[in-house]
């Protein structure tokens, strides 16, 4: 009998959710069809997903963060079929392959001058976990500083440092000597820091829940701080890196130095799992200082050429279409004229952001009737106006967007980084209507907010 992926894609794609509901995670296909984000997707390319009725939308998300390149991109797909029918050697193991080295110097010609080395992982929470292991071990230190609202990933060493109650919640006890400081509080990283006892600091240059950028001089003096006192900074750059903040870096927004950089997401091309660490030559030697601590630290799958010709052709492609320039360039467009909005509309409060990496925010309205409104939302489940912001883009706008966390009224923008002025236009015009819309009391949006509200109070008396 023949195997074929694209028979078992044709004959069983509109058996999808009944699949997830009957094998993987029910919620999440209850979530989905609450806020009528279940379709059926057929094809996906560059910026754009489409589902069977051909319909085109414009994907904002980018798989939280992973298609930086876009969907499908030929340069990738050519690279990984190449890979495949060249029969490589691979994970010999007892050997060391050619690929992992070319990456490993690619991306080390883009870190700043004091990172040399990279190790190489399977995500981005194995990266975290790595530095982790790599900062005890290089210091001989056991604790680790962490900003509240930061998000490192959901493994036990890195869920240690996740600052938001809801992951956590149960799955404890988790690493000791982890310690929160708030995000952008210099005296509370000082007093956290000041006993020389810190292993290291890891923080994401720009937190990925709620989009919130540091002020200028925070980085710079982390730097500092945590060369005072022996801590080693880690920039978790999982999210922001590989071009997202219009940079290559986001650390380059500041010029600043850690001592490793963890990354992930982008690097994969969007197609197969990779994570890594850029350090010191130190860090690197203090961790694998003997032959017999050759694999002190590592995984099975880490360095597969699959994965490693995903992050070359991914770089290649970030090269040769300019897509860090376009992203500062288009980036800076959005935030510009959303916030050209704000005078329209009472509930937008401000879109900020670096790159393609963007908050939109809303708040409590002045006049009384919007208040009203919002209170009646508030109430239910703290964040819900923004759901009547993500659904109607969605179902009337094709624009697949997020919140930017629990609890809090962000929507966020994680597109691909080669997003075209029409993309801009189309997310501008988008938005301008679904904030309208949400300015109309009554009106149809306000009764979905009804039902909105009803679903969360439901749920709060289930749980
Ligand atoms: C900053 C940051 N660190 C770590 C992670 C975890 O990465 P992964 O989901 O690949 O484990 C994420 C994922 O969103 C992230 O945004």
């Amino acid at each position: 009998m023949s195997f074929s992926i694209a028979d078992l894609f044709s004959q069983h794609n509109s058996e999808k959710f009944e699949l997830h509901e009957n094998y993987l995670n029910n919620q999440m296909v209850r979530v989905l069809k609450t806020i009528g984000y279940d379709r059926n997707y057929t094809k996906a390319q560059g910026q754009y997903l489409y589902d069977q009725d051909n319909t085109e939308y414009l994907d904002c998300l980018s798989g939280f963060g992973v298609f930086a390149v876009g969907r499908n991109h030929p340069t990738v797909v050519k690279a990984l079929q190449e890979t495949l029918t060249l029969e490589l050697p691979n994970l010999v193991q007892m050997d060391v392959s050619v690929l992992s080295g070319l990456l490993a110097k690619k991306l080390i010609e883009t870190t700043p001058d004091n990172l040399q080395k990279m190790f190489f992982c399977n995500s981005g929470t194995e990266a975290v976990e790595a530095a982790i292991k790599f900062a005890r071990y290089t210091t001989k230190r056991e604790k680790i500083v962490f900003c509240d609202h930061g998000y490192h990933g959901l493994t036990m060493g890195s869920l240690s440092l996740v600052g938001d109650d809801i992951f956590r919640e149960g799955f404890g006890p988790l690493l000791p000597e982890c310690h929160p400081v708030p995000f952008n509080d210099l005296s509370a990283l000082e007093a956290a820091l000041k006993n020389s006892d810190v292993a290291a600091f890891i923080v994401e240059p720009i937190q990925g829940k709620g989009v919130n950028i540091p002020d200028d001089n925070y980085l710079p003096e982390v730097e500092r701080l945590c060369k005072k006192y022996g801590t080693l900074f880690v920039a978790d750059e999982v999210q922001t890196g590989i071009g997202r903040t219009g940079k290559f870096w986001a650390i380059d927004h500041w010029n600043v130095k850690p001592d490793m950089i963890c990354m992930a997401k982008a690097l994969s091309g969007g197609f197969v799992p990779v994570g890594g660490v850029a350090m010191t030559d130190h860090i690197m030697e203090t961790v694998f200082n003997r032959m017999d601590r050759a694999v002190v630290h590592g995984s099975t799958f880490s360095k597969n050429n699959m994965a490693m010709a995903a992050g070359l052709a991914t770089l290649q492609v970030m090269e040769d279409e300019k897509l860090v320039e376009n992203c500062a360039k288009v980036g800076e467009e959005i935030i510009q004229q959303v916030n050209a909005l704000s005078s329209k509309y009472e509930f937008l409060k401000e879109a900020r952001g670096k790159g393609l990496m963007i908050a939109i925010e809303f708040h409590a309205p002045k006049s009384l009737t919007l208040k009203a409104a919002w209170a009646t939302l508030e109430a239910a489940n703290k964040g819900l106006f923004c759901q009547m912001i993500t659904i109607p883009l969605f179902k009337d706008h094709h624009l697949l967007t997020q919140v930017a966390g629990h609890g809090m009224n962000i929507v966020k923008l994680l597109p691909p980084l080669n997003l075209t002025s029409k993309d801009r236009d189309w997310i501008i015009n988008s938005f301008d209507q679904a904030i309208a819309d949400t300015h109309q009391i009554p009106g149809s949006i306000w009764s979905l907010g009804k039902n909105l509200a009803s679903h969360a109070l439901k749920s709060k008396k289930g749980s």
